[in-house]
């Protein structure tokens, strides 16, 4: 019986090595990276420019007068630069909400911040914040008036108004260099391939935006690639039935019409799209893209107000930490 046991035991022993030893050889691959690639390179896009390499310009130090970072990556004649407006303010929230954009843009190549501060002065948060962005950037402020800060009324209005003078003033003497001004609140959540599309934006382009409008998504409907109607839950009447997420604009129809700015006198809420992309163009010359507008790409995200209730009014920690 022992013998036999034996016997069956020998036969099965290479048997057994084998398997312990291509198991063995599994596990020593080397394990996939932790951050997976991205499935798309913003880097390769338009009109095949070079690729830039993920890291941009450096850490700021010093300012200039306004801000503008030094460290600006080399033009790339080929790539319109993407300028992105975004209307920030002071709260909790607002650092966590800069540092998502900034972690967007980062990957975005060719692309120029200009941040807006709806204050009085350029706040230090913001200003060391942008210094460590590694981003081409702008940092301009002014405050909204007081009697507009009021539930119920358009918000950012100054603030856009401010980055578009700071583009016109920018260009004023020279020949416009390709670019596309698009509005990027710095609440919503943006996918890169958002970029890719806007950047060949002729004069301007429009695509759907999620959640908005009490609905999942609202979209320009599209026609034999032409913007015929809106889907959109919410005052259809709109002549541009479309979120401030939902458009971009070319440089030089921004420029070629110096006088196109948001406008307080008159406008009402869910009006600011429409009443500046009156001045500016035409629903007929809209550009679809986003496949004839059928891809969501930017979400209108709203961050919930956070909950500061516990927060100590006395014993406060015995470091001052910024958030
Ligand atoms: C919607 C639209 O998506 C906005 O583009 C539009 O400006 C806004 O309505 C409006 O009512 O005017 P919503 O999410 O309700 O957006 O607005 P917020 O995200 O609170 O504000 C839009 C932008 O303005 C943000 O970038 C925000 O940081 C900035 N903001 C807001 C200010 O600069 N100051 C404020 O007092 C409030
Ligand atoms: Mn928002």
């Amino acid at each position: 019986m022992k013998s036999v046991l034996f016997s069956r035991f020998f036969i099965l022993l290479p048997w057994i090595l084998i398997v312990i030893i291509m198991l063995d050889v599994d596990t020593r691959r080397p394990a996939p990276p932790l951050t997976p690639r991205p499935y798309f390179s913003p880097y390769a896009v338009g009109r095949g420019g070079p690729r830039l390499s993920l890291r941009r310009a450096g850490p700021v130090r010093g300012a200039e007068k306004r801000n503008e970072s030094r460290q600006q990556p080399q033009p790339q004649p080929q790539l319109p630069t993407i300028y992105a407006i975004t209307p920030t303010y002071s709260r909790p929230v607002q650092k966590a909400e800069l540092t998502r954009l900034a972690n967007t843009f980062r990957q975005v190549a060719q692309l120029h911040w200009i941040l807006v501060e709806d204050a009085a002065a350029r706040s230090e948060l913001v200003s060391r914040f942008l210094a460590r962005a590694g981003l081409p950037s702008t940092h301009l402020h002014v405050p909204t008036p007081r009697r507009y800060k009021r539930p119920g009324l358009p918000r950012a209005t100054e603030q856009r108004n401010a980055g578009l003078a700071w583009l016109r003033q920018r260009h004023q003497h020279q020949r416009a260099q390709p670019g596309v001004l698009f509005f990027a609140d710095d609440d919503n959540t943006y996918s890169l391939e958002l970029f890719q599309e806007m950047r060949t934006t002729r004069k301007v382009s429009v695509w759907p935006v999620g959640l908005v409008g009490g609905r999942r998504y609202e979209r320009p409907l599209v026609e034999n690639g032409k913007v015929v109607g809106w889907y959109t839950g919410w005052r259809a009447d709109r002549p541009f039935a479309i979120d401030m997420a939902g458009f971009a604009v070319s440089l030089q129809v921004i420029l070629s019409n110096p006088k196109a700015v948001f406008k307080r006198r008159g406008s009402q809420p869910g009006m600011q799209e429409s009443d500046f992309l009156k001045q500016i163009t035409t629903v007929e010359e809209l550009e679809p893209k986003a496949n004839n507008c059928t891809k969501v790409l930017v979400w209108h995200t709203r961050t919930e107000k956070v909950n500061l209730a516990n927060e100590p009014k006395y014993h406060l920690d015995t470091v001052k930490i910024e958030v």
